[in-house]
């Protein structure tokens, strides 16, 4: 559990909060570049950390992100025309370049100086791996945005989506790094389908460990190998970069081979969690590939634009008003677990339906939550060092974001997953010696 004190510290993202104030150091995802499809088209609304803001892309091409409300008296620019190079306020004409700068106002008289004394908030932006990414911290603070591999694979080798989770966005970033619940909640049909005297047929469990990192920490399951359960285990590596990215999937890499990819999944897996406000939070679902394109799956049939999700990623078929949807004949012939229709509404149900922002004064954690209770270390521990004048972790430019994927790598039983290759931890970043923080489930 946490303290009162300490949710707070981490959950709140406002302008003013300590975490707010440290997301703002961050280059953060706004909305996906397809939502300004050209030039000049509609206008949009974003809500990010707590602040409701308009974007647009200009003649240029280059994308504005302004407080919504227009400087002069307040009118939403949401309603604005975006055309040559500005976006116009309807109510009495302002109109504003990406930069904030106000260009024209017709309603004032001759010899008005307004133009050129005001000038609205305009956050920078920059498009990468398919999505416009806002700062809004300190411009003397900006940091270089950090090419992380997924950002710089071709456009075919990647697929972006984006859900609106309506829940903190802490509840969200810690479903996707809580290592027990996809053998219950995804994976709920071994506990249905082998009676307790055939236990020893269900999944086995792993080992859990945890390693601090300069951009964050990595959590690591352990399990018999598949194909060789007495001579190897299978180690897995997820990196969760601060404050919101945890890398799901990745390559397959060879014990001894220096980094040496042997094979993997279809494609490679990362989540980003963006707060929208302390209520919500924008939930984006990374697919991609360095070597390949990617291939439509069966997952693809959850999140269907148009039939699960709006153009906003709001959920339009499953949500918390009709209980997503629950088929509770189907619970009861066994035909599925939870019920839900899909991972990602398993995952959504959970974690909306712990509240808008849940209490953690009131949980009871066990020893398979390892992975939460050092993610949470890890971001209190981050706030605290930046109240007191720190860096927030992860801005340095020396750490090697492009190589940075979820990896597994086969290592013989009884030798440390430290040992497996030398170049393990440079690939990954890891602090020498790695702190491991153990547990199990
Ligand atoms: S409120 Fe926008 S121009 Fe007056
Ligand atoms: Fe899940």
């Amino acid at each position: 559990m946490l303290s009162k004190e300490d949710n707070e510290l981490i959950t709140r993202v406002g302008p003013g909060t300590p975490m707010g104030e440290m997301y703002r150091r961050y280059w953060v995802p706004a909305c996906l570049s397809s939502e300004l499809p050209e030039p000049d088209c509609d206008p949009i609304r974003v809500r990010l950390l707590g602040e409701s803001l308009v974007a647009f892309r200009a003649t240029d091409g280059r994308i504005g992100l302004l407080p919504e409300n227009c400087a002069h008296r307040g009118a939403s620019l949401f309603f604005g025309r975006c055309e040559e190079g500005g976006l116009r306020c309807l109510y009495h004409g302002w109109k504003y370049d990406v930069e904030g700068n106000v260009l024209d106002t017709p309603c004032e008289l001759p010899g008005s100086v307004v133009k050129d004394r005001v000038k609205h908030v305009a956050y920078p932006v920059q498009e990468h791996g398919d999505i416009a990414w806002a700062y809004m911290g300190p411009l003397e603070k900006m940091p270089a945005f950090p090419e992380f591999q997924w950002t710089t694979v071709p456009a075919t080798n990647r697929t972006v989506k984006k859900v609106l989770e309506e829940c903190n966005w802490l509840q969200s970033l810690e479903g996707a790094m809580d290592p027990p619940h996809p053998m219950v909640l995804h994976d709920g049909r071994d506990v249905m389908r082998y009676p307790d005297d055939q236990a020893h047929l269900r999944r086995q469990g792993s080992g859990l460990e945890v390693v601090d990192t300069r951009y964050g920490l990595c959590h690591i399951a352990t399990r018999p190998s598949a194909q060789d359960p007495e001579r190897s285990v299978a180690v897995t590596i997820h990196p969760f970069v601060a404050p919101f990215t945890s890398y799901i999937t990745g390559p397959a890499i060879e014990f001894g081979g220096r980094g040496a990819i042997t094979g993997g999944p279809q494609h490679w897996g990362v989540h980003l969690f963006v707060p929208a406000d302390d209520h919500n939070n924008y939930y984006y679902e990374v697919r991609y590939h360095p070597a390949k394109a990617i291939e439509p799956d069966d997952e693809e049939r959850f999140l269907v634009p148009g039939v699960d999700i709006d153009g906003t990623g709001r959920k339009i078929k499953r949500r918390l008003e009709n209980d997503y949807l629950q088929d509770r004949d189907a619970m009861r012939a066994k035909r599925t677990f939870s019920g839900f229709d899909g991972k990602p509404h398993e995952d959504i149900a959970m974690i909306e339906s712990m509240g808008p922002i849940y209490d953690r004064t009131k949980e009871h954690l066990g020893n398979s939550d390892v992975v939460t209770i050092a993610l949470r270390r890890r971001l209190i521990k981050a706030v605290r060092d930046f109240l007191e004048g720190g860096d927030p972790p992860g801005l340095d430019p020396s750490i090697p974001y492009e190589s940075l994927a979820g990896i597994t790598i086969e290592v013989p039983a009884g030798a440390p997953w430290t040992d497996a290759d030398a170049d393990l931890a440079d690939y990954l970043a890891l602090d020498e010696p790695p702190k491991v923080a153990a547990g199990q489930r």
